[in-house]
């Protein structure tokens, strides 16, 4: 398995500068996908968490959605669009091969002269993009980046399987990373396992559906294999990246991880030994699981409620399909 150790931030730093999200408007609940799916409002809420997600209608497309997210994170930075340099989308389920999504992001946001490419890892997306902007913005490549996670989670899923279809779902959420006088992004520790890349994988490529009208490639998941791999991996990388960072589970103020399934987020909180007092994000509730969108779309309902304290320590950690993990420790926003 190939899997990096914590890297520690060096010389001037990046940070988080703010966040914003976008929330498809239909409002999805276990009972109603229950009318069409195999399965109950209870069994869902015991094995996932999940109580109600977001479903994204026609017009809330990856690049609408994205682009709604990044203009609120840049709002609320204070920061106008001319002053971005890169535009950073990850997502899993933007189904065009060509052109990339980020660019068209960029022009809907204003941010004109930036450059813009798509991130492909899957859950792990907005965590990777979070650390090539740490890297682009210490080495003075960019003072501005954009990284944004958006999906559509529903074009990939089947509505009837009972391992995916409720726990998947839409959204965006974005962050403008900027530069600061101390690293603000403290460490990464990212890595990946190719060899297990069935496990969360489309049935067939998209060639399969050339000619003759063939299925849908629909995304299929090992679930309970996930499950195992994302409560042994997550932890291991996360504390590579508390380790890099020089910080003790007690230092943090909050956990964000990705939002695959409560049950792993409470494995996690054991393993690692997080005090009672360090907030974990919880928006698996009413969000559903939203792969690459799901670190900010947390972290902004948890600003939102007001239970961040800005300059406090996050841990962030994100794992999914590849099979790929990262973790950053940061200062928020
Ligand atoms: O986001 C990126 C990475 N993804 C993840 O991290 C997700 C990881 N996996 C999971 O979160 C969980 O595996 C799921 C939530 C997807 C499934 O939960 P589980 O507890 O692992 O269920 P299971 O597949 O082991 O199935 C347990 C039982 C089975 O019944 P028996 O054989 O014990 O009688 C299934 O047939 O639950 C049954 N089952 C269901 N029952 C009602 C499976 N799916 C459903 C369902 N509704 N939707």
């Amino acid at each position: 398995m190939a899997s990096a150790g914590g890297r520690a931030a060096t010389g001037p730093g990046a940070r988080i500068m703010s966040v914003g999200a976008y929330r498809p408007s239909r409002v999805v609940h276990n009972d109603e996908l229950c009318e069409r799916l195999d399965s109950s409002d209870d069994w869902i809420r015991r094995r996932s968490g999940i109580v109600s997600r977001r479903w994204a209608g026609d017009e809330e497309t990856v690049i609408a959605m994205a682009a709604a997210a990044a203009g609120k994170a840049l709002a609320h930075a204070g920061v106008t669009p001319a002053e971005v340099d890169v535009v950073l989308l990850a997502s899993m389920s933007y189904l065009q091969q060509s052109p990339a999504a980020a660019p068209q992001v960029a022009a809907a946001v204003g941010a004109r002269a930036a450059a813009a490419f798509d991130i492909h890892a899957a859950c792990a997306g907005f965590c990777y993009g979070l650390a090539v902007a740490d890297g682009l913005v210490r080495a003075g490549t960019a003072r501005h980046v954009l990284v944004v996670g958006a999906e559509r989670m529903t074009d990939i899923v089947d509505p009837d399987d009972r391992g995916t279809a409720f726990l998947f779902a839409d959204g965006a959420g974005a962050v403008l990373v900027g530069p600061s006088e101390t690293p603000g992004i403290l460490s990464v520790s990212w890595g990946s396992d190719g060899d297990q890349h069935g496990l969360i994988s489309h049935q067939a490529p998209w060639t399969s559906t050339r000619g003759a009208a063939a299925e849908w490639p629909y995304m299929r998941m090992s679930g309970s294999e996930v499950f195992r791999w994302a409560i042994k991996e997550v932890p291991r990388t996360a504390r590579r990246a508390l380790w890099a960072a020089g910080v003790r589970p007690e230092d943090l103020s909050a956990f964000i991880p990705h939002q695959a399934n409560a049950r792993i987020t409470e494995a996690v909180v054991k393993a690692l030994g997080l005090p009672a007092d360090v907030v974990v994000a919880d928006d698996i509730e009413t969000a559903g699981n939203t792969s690459a969108a799901s670190v900010p779309l947390a972290m902004e309902a948890l600003s939102a409620q007001g239970r961040l304290m800005p300059g406090g320590l996050a841990l962030l950690a994100g794992f999914g399909a590849g099979l790929t993990h990262a973790a950053l420790v940061v200062t928020l926003p």
